[in-house]
């Protein structure tokens, strides 16, 4: 059973995937506290509805973004968090949480790491012209979206596709490969090496999906 702290800053599906998975007994892990630096988190609500203790923590009444996450990681800390989830935290974590979670910090990106880091990843993949894009579980280092990948998911890009029809494609496989990145940690199954990821007793195939109907 693994303790873990919940970042987000918005709608919460990633959020909602993890519980899911929890409720139904498939992934060994406990929601000990989910903090949201924005206080019209739709995660928010998710949490309520689970009984999961949420705390909002205002940016703004921190005198420097260090300060904001000694916060952070004491409130984390407190509640002895093993891992750190980034689920779709819209900010860039620094050395004071990085420090506290070495290698204990995961997030998604809605592209296929190295491609399109940052914001609108999907848009970034579309205006390009790519024809495979997909999803990337990996862990936080100070980079912006380049540490150790854990697990990626692959998807088609249509010549007709929008932003927003091949965010919905991708979005189905992050619901599935970040829980999926959680069992692996959970089960003691991570290590890291340099920049790569070993996986312990490797035998499941899905760390690497690539066929789009995976997820629906
Ligand atoms: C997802 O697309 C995720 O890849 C990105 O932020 C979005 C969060 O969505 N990091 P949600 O809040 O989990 O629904």
């Amino acid at each position: 059973m693994v303790r873990l702290g919940v970042l987000a800053s918005g709608r919460g599906s990633n959020f909602q995937a993890i519980i899911d998975e929890i409720e139904a007994g498939k992934l060994p892990a406990k929601i000990e506290i989910l903090i949201v630096d924005n206080p019209n988190a739709y995660a928010i609500e998710r949490a309520k509805k689970y009984k999961i203790p949420y705390l909002y923590i205002n940016p703004k009444e921190y005198s420097t973004k260090d300060a904001f996450y000694e916060k952070i990681r004491d409130e984390l800390l407190s509640r002895r968090v093993e891992l750190v989830i980034l689920a779709g935290f819209m900010r860039i974590v620094r050395k004071p949480l990085l420090d506290a979670f070495p290698n204990r910090i995961m997030n998604i990106h809605p592209a296929l790491l190295p491609s399109f880091p940052g914001l609108h990843g999907q848009r970034q993949a579309v205006d390009y012209g790519v024809r495979i894009s997909g999803c990337t579980v990996h862990f936080v280092d100070e980079g912006v979206d380049t540490g150790p990948i854990i697990i990626q998911a692959a998807v088609p890009v249509y010549p007709d596709d929008t932003e927003d029809t091949l965010a919905e494609r991708i979005l189905r496989l992050e619901h599935k490969i970040f829980p999926e990145a959680i069992r692996l940690f959970a089960e003691g199954r991570l290590k890291v090496e340099g920049r790569k990821v070993k996986i312990l007793d490797y035998k499941n195939p899905d760390i690497c999906f690539t066929n789009p109907e995976i997820g629906k």
